[in-house]
């Protein structure tokens, strides 16, 4: 990818919508393949500890199912969900920060009853389009509506017909290149006025091409940098996307036993979930002070209308960077979260929290210790902390990611 001038000759600091004090910068991955894994330390059931250093080990390409279908920051490798899902059998499975929905995916081809939320509503999207099970009539209906949207789409596009769109996206007009927006105003328009049953996974393929055929850098920086793009890219890429999905989601069908029930997934608040008496929750919340999940949403945020509760975002980047007593929020909403899991397990049922370091004015906020607490307040007992040190070649930081294992007694 290189940089080059912007097409639309604007100054990247003048381009509207996503402005400075969001702070999103470049922000790092923190998906456990980026960063080599180096020492790890198990404390408690070894058995148990050592399944879950193998889970925080996993790296490499993973392509099963949909698993790979539009890109979601801070994603878990979906082979740790698996190996995670092995160690803590059970029936039902919930995630409260389901993000862009791997642990579900695995949860529902290990055949369980799964429940998933964020306060995100693109996280929701995503995994709403990662997990549907579809029935041969609706796939094939799905791959019919597709390919229709694409080609009346593009016949609009070619009679160079007005579309209407919110001001809302047209704030946004400059984060693109001129052709690429239209084509994209041609694609929305097209799904917006669909009615279906289907329509958020129309919505998913769209959104999945929203950043990438835009000015963005990527889905996790605002950096601008110019791609030339052909006319007709935009078109060809929604053909591609859409054809690859449907493969993806057949594949899905096959994976998933028979009789599995359809995931239940809502938009909530981690500390006040939308699910109740679960065997396994596994999860993974906002690592303190490295994303900014919602505001890195900010133009699918505009191309769909929807309203985005930031100030409800745990462990926010920008938190960490303005507000001196983000650790300390970051603590409360801890024992917040934690509690209302807790109370969702049944009896004897168990919890996994994934959770790594985070970083405030070139210190390491530790991690452990107040999630260990958190859950002992609220009745859990920890079976086992896993944990391996990930050194940062960029920041030459060492940082410590654990899954850490409880029981409800
Ligand atoms: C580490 S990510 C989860 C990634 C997920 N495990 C995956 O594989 O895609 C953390 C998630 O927490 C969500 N989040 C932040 N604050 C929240 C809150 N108060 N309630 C629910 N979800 C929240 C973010 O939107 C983000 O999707």
């Amino acid at each position: 990818m290189t940089n080059h001038t912007n097409p639309n000759n604007n100054n990247p600091s003048e381009l509207a919508g996503l402005p400075k004090s969001v702070g999103l910068g470049e922000q790092k991955k923190r998906f456990s393949a980026q960063v080599a894994a180096g020492h790890a330390h198990i404390e408690g059931d070894m058995t148990l500890g050592k399944k879950c250093i193998t889970a925080l080990r996993s790296g490499g390409e993973f392509t099963r199912a949909t698993q790979n279908f539009h890109a979601y920051p801070a994603r878990l490798h979906p082979e740790a969900g698996r190996l995670l899902l092995e160690a803590l059998p059970g029936k039902t499975l919930a995630d409260p920060f389901c993000g862009g929905g791997t642990i579900l995916v695995e949860a529902l081809i290990a055949g369980r009853t799964v429940f998933g939320s964020d306060l995100n509503p693109i996280a929701t999207l995503v995994t709403t389009a990662r997990t549907a099970l579809l029935s041969p009539e609706q796939l094939q209906r799905l791959q019919a509506d597709l390919a229709d949207i694409c080609a009346r789409a593009d016949e609009k596009l070619a009679k160079g017909a007005n579309v209407h769109l919110p001001p809302t996206i047209l704030k946004y007009k400059d984060w693109y290149k001129t052709n690429c927006f239209n084509e994209l105003a041609c694609l929305y328009n097209e799904i917006d006025k669909r009615q279906s049953e289907l329509k958020p996974l129309y919505q998913a393929v769209f959104s999945s091409l929203v950043v990438k055929y835009s000015l963005r850098a990527s889905d996790t920086s605002n950096k601008v940098v110019y791609i030339p793009r052909k006319n007709g890219a935009v078109m060809r890429a929604f053909k591609e996307k859409s054809e690859e999905y449907v493969r993806q989601l057949a594949e899905l069908q096959t994976l998933v036993p028979p009789n599995t029930p359809p995931a239940t997934i809502s938009l909530a608040d981690a500390r006040r979930p939308g699910f109740d008496k679960v065997d396994t929750i596994i999860t993974s919340p906002p690592y303190p002070g490295t994303y900014d999940y919602l505001a890195l949403q900010q133009l699918r945020q505009a191309w769909f209308g929807l309203d985005m509760k930031t100030e409800s975002e745990i462990g926010s980047r920008h938190a960490f960077k303005h507000a001196k007593a983000a650790y300390a929020s970051w603590l409360k909403d801890t024992d917040k979260w934690i509690a209302a899991s807790a109370s969702a397990l049944l009896p004897g049922g168990h919890l996994a929290v994934v959770v790594g370091e985070g970083m405030q004015g070139g210190k390491r906020l530790r991690v452990a210790n107040p999630t260990i607490q958190a859950a002992n307040h609220a009745g859990l007992k920890l079976l086992t902390s896993a944990s391996v040190d990930r050194f940062d070649p960029a920041t030459r930081i060492k940082k410590v990611e654990y899954i850490l294992v409880f029981e409800k007694e």
